[in-house]
């Protein structure tokens, strides 16, 4: 049996097989609607292949896709891995295969906003309801498993709020009920490889391949690796919704595969030393990293992650008016105020209570101060701290 390679090492060798590479370091950037086809047997070839690497047509994908698509069954240990345009694409594509009029979906109350939108608007007028549910709900998940519920949806950590959830109980416990139920998560904060879902049973593994994949900034890319026994659904039903990627973006994402490793080491340390040292500050009431133990579900992170990204969130000791806020986020010098994040570069955004209490209904923590969220890029981290710092003496305390 092959031996099973490190992940820094398979970073930089998954999908650049020679039929990708053709002889350079690189996939091939193969842009194409048509593919010819010589004779009317590579034409019958084609199409009996057409989902099994064969060149069909543009819309199935070209070596450039397949190439990525094979680095990240590799990389995620799935059977199959489908591309979209984004990661919300992504997402939503993954639910929408797998559910149909009076169906039920189990959300986690703190997934990506957009995420919850989708199940508030389009699933909802398809008659498909959704309940949502705290992520530290552990095996209590039990009691919110309808006969109808089609879809277990989780995210780890939480969007803003950073609760890790439990997630081997809580697939465990669905399992146990049902079967059937298909299990998909939102893995992009680990980038897929910080967190392996698919060995803790889990159907599908999305991530915005928009943030650590591509890197910097400057593609957006979806994608969903399957289980064998999801992927033939997902594939066909999200290549009857249109969905695929471009090739160049596909060729980023690749790229920035073999810098990943490498980055994600260095968000690791510089996230954790800042998460530390704002553990020390006086204008800060609690850090929500994954690996400090102020963060809800820290155990649960320790025993299920291989390590940490650069996204965390932590709470001020208070509310920040509105002028206090332009204050405090306008005169950064590092952190530029965007959304997104994954990128070499860091990033801050805030949000106040209310908002938080908002569009965060299911979950039972209540937050008292603004609620900061960066995303601790590649600079010097004494850089960074000083740039932090300099922001909280901007505020009367
Ligand atoms: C956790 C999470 N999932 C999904 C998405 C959506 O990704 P995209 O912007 O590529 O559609 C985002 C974007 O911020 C995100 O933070």
């Amino acid at each position: 049996m092959e031996k099973q390679k490190k992940l820094a090492t398979q970073l930089i060798s998954a999908g650049r097989k020679k039929t990708y590479t053709k002889g350079a370091v690189n996939p091939v950037i193969q842009r194409a609607s048509s593919l010819v086809f010589d004779s009317v047997a590579d034409k019958k070839d084609a199409t009996r292949n057409r989902y099994k690497g064969a060149l069909f047509y543009g819309r199935r994908g070209t070596l450039t896709h397949f190439a990525l698509q094979d680095a990240m069954c590799e990389l995620e240990g799935g059977d199959g891995c489908y591309l979209y345009p984004c990661g919300a694409a992504a997402v939503t594509n993954s639910i929408f295969a797998f559910v149909e009029q009076s169906d039920h979906v189990l959300m986690t109350g703190a997934a990506y906003e957009p995420t919850q939108e989708f199940c508030d608007v389009i699933l909802k007028k398809m008659g498909v309801e959704t309940t949502y549910y705290d992520p530290l709900i552990g095996e209590q998940i039990a009691k919110l498993v309808q006969p109808n519920t089609k879809v277990l949806f989780l995210e780890a950590p939480s969007s803003l709020t950073m609760e890790v959830p439990d997630v081997p109980l809580i697939v465990k416990t669905v399992r146990a009920i049902n079967p059937d139920i298909v299990i998909m998560i939102d893995n992009t904060w680990s980038a897929g490889v910080l967190f392996p879902a698919l060995q803790y049973g889990v159907d599908i593994s999305i991530q915005a391949g928009t943030k650590y994949l591509v890197g910097h900034s400057d593609a957006m890319i979806g994608t969903a690796v399957a289980n064998k026994r999801c992927w033939d659904q997902l594939r066909e039903h999200s290549y009857l919704m249109g969905q695929m990627a471009d090739a160049d973006s596909a060729y980023m994402a690749s790229r920035g595969l073999r810098t990943l490793g490498i980055r994600l080491k260095q968000h690791q340390e510089s996230s954790i030393a800042v998460a530390n040292w704002l553990t020390t500050r006086p204008e800060v009431k609690a850090v929500y990293h994954p690996a400090l133990p102020s963060c809800p579900g820290h155990n649960e992170f320790n025993r299920d992650f291989l390590g940490t990204s650069g996204l965390f969130s932590f709470e001020l000791c208070k509310t920040l008016s509105d002028q206090e806020l332009a204050t405090f986020l306008d005169h950064f010098e590092l952190f530029s105020m965007a959304y997104s994040w994954g990128g070499y570069e860091s990033l801050i955004l805030t949000n106040q209570p209310r908002e938080i209490e908002r569009i965060r209904p299911a979950i039972t923590r209540k937050l008292t101060g603004t609620l900061v969220r960066v995303h601790i890029g590649l600079e010097n981290v004494e850089d960074l701290i000083e740039d932090l710092s300099k922001g909280f003496a901007r505020i009367k305390w």
